[in-house]
């Protein structure tokens, strides 16, 4: 079983939308696919009612998620941590006790631009545009992402 971890700031934005787009592509019983938060502000809550509805209009059901926080154990229980963007891969690295642990932790845009270290921008603030933007960037991530786990 391969395992993928979808890190954010919040964990009810970006990364709920990655686990279930991500979830969407592979076999359940080849990939297991979770989702935390760098923060603790939200943990236990759903999703926010933005990114639920732009899954929704994709068929991609994530309102059963609720928000954790990222800790030091997911390195020994994920084989892939894909982090929406710097400071996310700056607080995450940040608790990295190896190279093994730390060469785990990738910005996913990476997954699709090699090398451009783009970020996945936090919708939290704007209007629901920016998590149709989301939604599209992700999509187009978890599919190279699905691509890499079925070789
Ligand atoms: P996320 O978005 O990191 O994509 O879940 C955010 C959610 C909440 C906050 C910031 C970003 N916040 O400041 O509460």
């Amino acid at each position: 079983m391969v395992k993928v971890l979808m890190v954010c700031l919040g964990n009810i934005c970006r990364s709920p939308l990655a686990e279930g787009i991500l979830k969407s592509k592979v076999n359940a019983d080849e990939v297991f696919v979770d989702s935390a938060g760098t923060a603790a502000y939200h943990i236990g809550k759903g999703p926010d009612h933005r990114s639920i509805k732009v899954g929704e209009e994709h068929r991609i059901d994530i309102s059963m998620q609720k928000a954790r926080q990222f800790n030091v154990t997911d390195f020994r229980v994920f084989d892939y941590i894909y982090v929406m963007d710097q400071a996310n891969f700056d607080n995450v690295v940040s608790l990295a006790t190896t190279e093994k642990e730390r060469k785990k932790v990738k910005l996913i845009l990476n997954e699709i631009s090699p090398e451009m270290n783009s970020e996945v921008p936090d919708p939290y603030y704007g209007g629901e545009d920016g998590f149709k933007n989301v939604y599209d960037m992700l999509d187009l991530a978890c599919d190279t992402i699905n691509k890499k786990l079925s070789i």
